[in-house]
């Protein structure tokens, strides 16, 4: 008799939780908790703040207020609340100049990990090949999978800030190519693609006649001098682009599950006659309370502040080390640290959960690209001292395996 997993889409067959694997990735399971009973600094989580209290007070005395009103108890549309979809409507045009019908071009999701699965459902069929840069956020890589689709890895390199080089990507190019999947900013890399850059991609979209899921969770975290262009601003661009975003990373409130899609009437049709199916409702309670965030999020430019102490921070200190090194992250609020002259990624995240008490990422799951580096989140805590204490339990480490492969004396 066959297998349970036997009668599987081939893709779901190799596909492995964590429940039977040994797992030590933060991210499943119980590891988490073992962890941090340990002392072990959960850095691996891209959560601002995480573990300590966060929640802006506009949005916290909003959330107390629906729920002493009882409204909560009941549905909003799988479509998402209206009242949220004008406030996004506003703050797109506000912030990023881009002009949208709240009724007809926003989906509301329980957060864009749903979305960008979402986002790839009506096009990918088995086969299909999505193009992806790598290094990128790991679900990007899976997604096209999960639909029987082939992901072609798309490299960038680190000798060029991580940006993008179109010809890797005409290279890849295939009669079965369908997607470009792009992560901007990226995740895990910190960089934010320049207008330039996504005009040449966009006019390489156009001329292939694909589709781009722009997947643009961390938007909001742009540090001093980084420019947020929409690629579906670009010409050609809005017809054929699905752009994914969410409240979990520039205002803090992954725990809401509140994400947003953004598409042409003509695509949103199709998302909102399957939202039912695919996604269901997102949460009213949440979609309601993170209003007055979505209307002033000045409180962001604080968050901003806190995260370019901590990468100057973690870029004097890693730099400092033998055998180690990174860039200064245009975006997001992570590290992205090079440490093939140590180790592989598996090897240090290893040594770093259980010798220097810092739960951090291998680089391996961002790509093949990201072999050799270590993510580490800066954002968590609250305390920047608490933060500063676990770089510097790593920076200790780092030393000590630099002296033992005798890189200094
Ligand atoms: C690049 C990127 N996109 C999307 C997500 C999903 O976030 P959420 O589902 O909380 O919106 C994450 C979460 O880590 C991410 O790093």
């Amino acid at each position: 008799m066959s297998s349970i997993k036997d009668k599987m889409r081939p893709f779901y067959r190799t596909t492995e939780g964590g429940l039977f694997s040994d797992v030590t990735k933060a991210d499943v399971g119980d590891v988490a908790e073992e962890m941090q009973r340990r002392g072990v600094a959960l850095m691996s989580w891209a959560d601002p703040f995480m573990p300590d209290p966060s929640i802006p007070k506009p949005v916290l005395d909003r959330a107390i207020e629906l729920l002493q009103g009882g409204f909560p108890a009941h549905y909003t549309m799988p479509i998402g609340s209206m009242k949220l979809k004008k406030a996004l409507a506003a703050r797109l045009e506000r912030k990023f100049g881009l002009k949208v019908d709240p009724a007809r071009n926003i989906l509301i999701n329980p957060g864009s990990d749903i979305g960008l699965m979402l986002a790839m459902t009506p096009w990918i069929e088995p086969g299909d090949e999505v193009l992806v840069h790598d290094p990128s956020y790991a679900s990007d890589f899976m997604n096209a999978e999960l639909l029987g689709g082939v992901t072609v890895r798309v490299p960038t390199y680190r000798e060029d800030g991580w940006h993008l080089r179109i010809e890797e990507y005409e290279k890849r190019l295939t009669p079965r190519t369908k997607m470009v999947l792009l992560n901007n900013p990226n995740n895990p890399t910190g960089t934010c693609y320049t207008k330039e850059e996504l005009t040449e991609l966009a006019a390489f979209i156009v001329k292939n006649d694909l589709i781009c899921v722009c997947d643009q969770a961390f938007e909001d975290c742009l540090f001093p001098g980084a420019e947020m262009t929409y690629i579906a601003s670009l010409p050609g661009m809005w017809e054929r682009t699905v752009t994914v975003c969410s409240c979990s990373k520039g205002m803090g409130l992954s725990g809401f599950r509140v994400g947003w899609m953004i598409a042409d009437d003509a695509v949103m049709d199709v998302f909102y006659g399957a939202a039912v199916n695919l996604q269901g409702a997102t949460s009213t309670l949440a979609q309601e309370a993170i209003i007055p965030a979505v209307e002033d999020d000045s409180f962001i430019q604080d968050y901003i502040q806190v995260y370019d102490r901590r990468r100057r921070y973690a870029y004097e200190l890693f730099n400092s080390c033998p055998g180690v090194s990174m860039d200064l992250p245009e975006a997001g609020f992570y590290a992205w640290i090079d440490v093939h002259e140590l180790g592989t990624s598996a090897e240090l995240t290893r040594l770093m959960a259980e010798e220097a008490l810092v739960s951090l990422n291998d680089g391996s799951f961002y790509g093949s690209q990201g072999e050799g580096y270590l993510r580490v989140i800066l954002a968590c805590f609250k305390d920047d001292a608490v933060c500063f204490a676990a770089l510097d339990r790593m920076a200790a480490l780092f030393r000590r395996l630099a002296k033992e492969k005798g890189l200094f004396s």
